[in-house]
């Protein structure tokens, strides 16, 4: 394409809905990207089914420094919007667990719904092509590539957040952010598993493979999911969610029996005269060997007959408010997404362009908005796609 209007960099989630709505109003859009193919992570995502969107959405499912910065976006282009896409191209898809949406078939789907939007209202993309400079020049930008020298109007920067390198995550949003003086809240890995102290997963080593259901809470913050035992440290999504609030330093706590009152429960069994032992009545509830490592062999062989109060109350503590540090998470590597990014309070809300640079616009990942598991991340990077796609 000679003169594109609009230069979107990344074709990912939010680089393609943008480039579709831009391209709908008539604007001349090339997208660029320094992949080989255009949309990896939403190839990967879901298992490579994409949960590609949630039926809740609400602005407490987003972490940011200004948490009221997503509602209006989130609010104009909605789940239901992005659902009828789904519907128009007849794509199969179920619900799970807390309303997350996935495709029956395969995430394929969703990106060639996307890229058929791109063919049909004639967007270009560019793929392989590496940003070398970018300059602001009175009609707009200017970018040298390593596929030739491109002049726009618009500028979108959709590339993205750190995580998984090799899918192509990279600095360059928070580069150019930087470059034209726009502040950039700082960045750690969100949705990622965590890692344990040497003595902690020398202890926990043995379950590795182990998947239980749990409420994980952080502060005032608790997830109710399942956590799975790594051989590194701790996983699953009630692990994935709370990492993305956790500060180094500091506990979880971790409920292994979230559905029950542990304390009233064994006390009744006491009461009935149970001559079994402890172990044998916590067995029905977890795996042996989760038991076998949290609780002493002393403890577990007691009779239920004789287990004192301050026994019951060791067990319920150990089982119902098990305090783990993790001493870091598995980092970019693995992680699902990054927290942290292009401060929202530099960028309209209404039309995701910078407050200071006219022409300059972000979306997705790379703005200081995280969503939880469970669809929200493409949801964003859906509905700040299409706001900024209004206005370029
Ligand atoms: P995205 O990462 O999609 O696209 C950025 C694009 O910019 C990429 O194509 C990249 O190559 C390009 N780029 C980066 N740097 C560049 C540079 N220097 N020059 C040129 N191009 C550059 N979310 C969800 O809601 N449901 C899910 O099921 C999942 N599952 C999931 C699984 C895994 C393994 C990961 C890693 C992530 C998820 N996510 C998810 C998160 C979701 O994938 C993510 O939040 C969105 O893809 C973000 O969309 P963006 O368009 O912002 O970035």
């Amino acid at each position: 394409m000679q003169n594109p209007e609009v230069i979107i960099i990344g074709a990912g989630a939010s680089g393609l809905m943008c480039a579709i709505e831009s391209a709908k109003r008539g604007r001349k859009t090339l997208v660029i990207d320094h992949a080989n193919k255009a949309g990896k992570k939403i190839l990967m995502s879901g298992g490579g089914r994409c949960n590609f969107t949630n039926y809740t959405i609400e602005a407490g499912n987003f972490i940011s420094a200004n948490p009221h910065f997503c509602i209006s976006a989130l609010s104009r282009f909605t789940q239901w919007d992005f659902l009828a896409m789904v519907e128009k191209y007849r794509i199969p898809f179920h619900e799970r667990l807390h309303g997350q949406l996935f495709c029956d078939d395969s995430a394929k789907d969703i990106l060639n719904m996307l890229l058929d939007e791109c063919k049909h209202y004639g967007v270009t993309i560019l793929l392989e092509c590496t940003l070398q400079a970018l300059e602001r020049t009175s009609g707009g930008f200017a970018l040298q590539t390593s596929k030739g020298q491109f002049h726009c109007q618009s500028l979108v920067v959709a590339s993205g957040g750190l995580s998984i390198p090799k899918m192509g995550g990279s600095p360059l949003g928070y580069k150019i952010a930087t470059q034209f003086d726009l502040p950039v809240k700082a960045t750690r890995a969100g949705l990622v598993p965590l890692t344990l102290q040497d003595s902690d997963k020398e202890q926990l080593a043995p379950l590795s493979g182990i998947a239980v259901a749990s409420q994980v809470s952080f502060q005032q913050l608790s997830f109710k999911e399942n956590l799975l035992f790594t051989h590194r440290g701790l996983s699953g999504p009630a692990i994935l969610q709370i990492s993305s609030y956790w500060q180094p330093g500091s506990s979880l706590s971790i409920n292994l029996l979230p559905a029950i009152d542990l304390l009233s429960e064994l006390k009744q069994s006491r009461a009935q005269g149970s001559k079994l032992k402890l172990q044998t009545v916590l067995c029905d509830l977890l795996p042996k060997r989760l038991l076998q490592t949290l609780l002493s062999e002393e403890l577990l062989d007691l009779p239920m007959a004789n287990c004192a109060d301050k026994h019951l109350q060791q067990v319920t503590n150990s089982l119902q408010n098990w305090q783990v540090k993790p001493n870091g998470s598995e980092g970019y590597r693995t992680a699902e997404v990054t927290v942290g990014g292009v401060d929202c309070s530099a960028i309209s809300s209404k039309t995701m362009e910078s407050l200071t640079v006219p022409g300059l616009y972000f979306i997705g990942e790379v703005l200081d908005v995280t969503g939880w598991l469970g669809g929200y991340n493409f949801q964003w990077a859906w509905s700040s796609g299409w706001c900024a796609g209004q206005y370029v």
